[in-house]
């Protein structure tokens, strides 16, 4: 160790993922993920049953991600926190643990917005986006399209005005009897199915924002009349209806990133959060790839929610000088 070395601990717990990461002047030493399968048989996270997971988890996952690191925790230089947005009792347990350690260490307290850390887990590693670049922001509780100008200049300049397309993707399995969380297994399903076989409607926002409550209703309408029918239905064609209704979302979300860059004349496009590892989304941004766009997808895990994103934003917080105190509270709403 040199003592110029700067250690981060990363502390995220804004949803079902209790994690924690050890970077190292900015390299990633540990990234340990336990994610709460105890949701499962609801169809959707149960904000009470993620608190108290954390609770149980926080300390043990911390331990193994100092433990991989192949640090002790005195040398930790500062510790970084999901402050928000998220579940408020998830977010308090990571916000508590947070302080108290920093606290007991004497050493700094970086206080990290959760969808800015998605946007940043794109610096983990090479190659990272030059700025100026758009950032489909994509994840259960968030759909954005960011204008990043720089790591302390990013805007906002589209969302969803209802739902989120990764709760899109969890309430259609939801309907269709597919486990939590539902994206992942759609994905897979939809890979040998037909995305021309039925159609759902694209909702037509103003501007950059998005709607996907419509599509979700529709589809729940499509699934009701059909099964009407013929019970077996879902089951017969899951294939086919999973890879048509992915294809409405996905293409909904290209729609309006394609008019944004047109417009703003960007054409270094990066995307992040957990519908970041849809294999289609993946895969049709690689064919506009080929066509103008610079393309930035992260690795895998780094789409869903992980410490390291927060240990590497809390790495660049620290180097601008942006600490957090004592009087921190954690933020349902950034
Ligand atoms: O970023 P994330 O891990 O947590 C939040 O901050 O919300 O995103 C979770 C969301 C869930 O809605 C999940 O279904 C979705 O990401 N997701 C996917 C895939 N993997 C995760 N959606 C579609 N396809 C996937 N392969
Ligand atoms: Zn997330």
């Amino acid at each position: 160790m040199n003592y110029k070395d700067i250690y981060i601990l990363g502390i995220e717990t804004s949803c079902d993922e209790t994690a924690a990461s050890v970077s190292c002047n900015g390299s990633i030493l540990s990234n340990v993920v336990a994610t709460q399968i105890v949701h499962s048989p609801y169809g959707g996270v149960v904000p009470e049953l993620a608190s108290r997971m954390h609770e149980r988890s926080i300390v043990s996952v911390t331990h193994q991600a100092i433990h991989q690191a192949n640090i002790q925790k005195n040398d930790i230089t500062a510790i970084s926190f999901t402050q928000g947005p998220g579940l408020l009792g998830s977010l308090l347990v990571g916000t508590c643990f947070a302080k108290g350690f920093a606290q007991a260490l004497h050493i700094p307290l970086i206080a990290v917005d959760h969808m800015k850390a998605h946007i940043f887990a794109h610096y983990i590693d090479a190659p990272a986006p030059e700025y100026p670049f758009l950032c489909l922001t994509v994840s259960g509780g968030h759909t954005q399209i960011v204008l990043v100008n720089s790591f302390t200049d990013i805007k906002v300049i589209g969302k969803t005005l209802d739902d989120a397309v990764g709760e899109a993707f969890d309430k259609a399995a939801k309907i269709m009897d597919i486990p939590y969380p539902g994206g992942p297994l759609i994905d897979k399903y939809a890979q040998s199915g037909d995305k021309n076989r039925y159609r759902f409607p694209i909702a037509h926002i103003p501007d950059y924002d998005y709607s996907f409550s419509g599509v979700k209703t529709a589809l729940l309408y499509f699934l009701r009349d059909n099964t009407a029918t013929n019970a077996d239905f879902i089951k017969n064609n899951i294939h086919d209806i999973c890879a048509s209704y992915q294809h409405t979302l996905i293409q909904t979300l290209l729609l309006k990133l394609k008019k944004a860059s047109k417009d703003l004349g960007i054409n270094r496009i990066a995307i992040a959060g957990g519908v970041a590892a849809n294999s289609y989304l993946r895969a049709q941004l690689l064919i506009c790839a080929n066509e103008h766009w610079e393309i930035f997808i992260p690795k895998l895990e780094y789409c869903t929610d992980n410490a390291a994103m927060i240990a590497h934003t809390g790495y660049m917080m620290y180097l601008n000088n942006q600490f957090a105190d004592l009087k921190t509270v954690a933020k349902a709403v950034m």
